[in-house]
């Protein structure tokens, strides 16, 4: 077992976003201090799901901290308007913008924290340089635009590499794990060295979020 703890971010896409209050609610209840927003432009992704507007209007009645995907194209033209909404955690696609040293400059001059994601065919080369600058490192274990897909195994190794990355460079980041994370292979992932793990259809299709909470706290504490 290794000495980090991992922290659950429960997305909200697999919930009634009619009913966001209470689910940032029973997030909150379950023990963890993190909520994931999933955002999509139905360009990037083929899906779409709130914007900056939806963001702000929940934001009024959470402390849970934001931890915002942004899955949509140039998202430098609307960073403004998500970091106004009060995001915390500002994380945006490798792939999705053709200057992505300026874009996650915005999300910091902002005052967020700052993510960069990469989707799984794309090599954790293709962001090697920005790491000394980023807060976190954000690996899809699925292709964005849907929850409830299939985890794919291949990319625990990318995890692998930025852990190993993380420790011989000196660097800061947190990885994130996100699709298709589940009681079955968050171990292996915790293992790999992510520090974050979103879970959407795992998390909310427990009845007893805390029992949840606890099973997974109880998998991840066995030697
Ligand atoms: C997929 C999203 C994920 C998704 C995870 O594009 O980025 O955050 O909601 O949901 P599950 O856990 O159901 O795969
Ligand atoms: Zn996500």
């Amino acid at each position: 077992m290794t000495d980090q703890n991992l922290i659950i971010s429960p997305s909200i896409l697999a919930g009634s976003f009619a009913r966001a209050s209470s689910l940032l609610e029973s997030i909150a209840d379950s023990g963890t201090d993190y909520v994931h927003l999933d955002v999509m432009d139905g360009c990037f992704v083929p899906n779409i799901t709130f914007g900056a507007k939806f963001i702000r209007d929940i934001r009024e009645g959470s402390d849970l901290v934001f931890d915002t995907h942004l899955m949509i194209e140039e998202p430098e033209k609307l960073i403004p308007s998500f970091l106004d909404a009060g995001c915390n955690i500002i994380t945006i696609h490798q792939e999705a913008t053709r200057h992505l040293d300026r874009a996650l400059g915005m999300i910091r001059d902002g005052g967020s924290e700052c993510g960069v994601a990469i989707n799984p065919a794309t090599p954790v080369s293709t962001i090697e340089a920005i790491l000394p600058v980023v807060d976190y490192v954000l690996i899809m274990s699925v292709n964005p635009g849907f929850g409830g897909q299939r985890f794919i195994p291949y990319t625990a190794k990318k995890i692998e590499a930025l852990s190993n990355l993380r420790e011989n460079e000196g660097y800061q980041y947190r990885i994130s794990v996100d699709g298709g994370v589940n009681g079955k292979n968050i171990r292996l992932l915790y293992d790999a060295g992510a520090d974050i793990a979103v879970m959407g259809t795992a998390f909310f299709s427990a009845t007893d979020k805390k029992a949840f909470m606890d099973s997974i706290r109880h998998i991840l504490e066995e030697e």
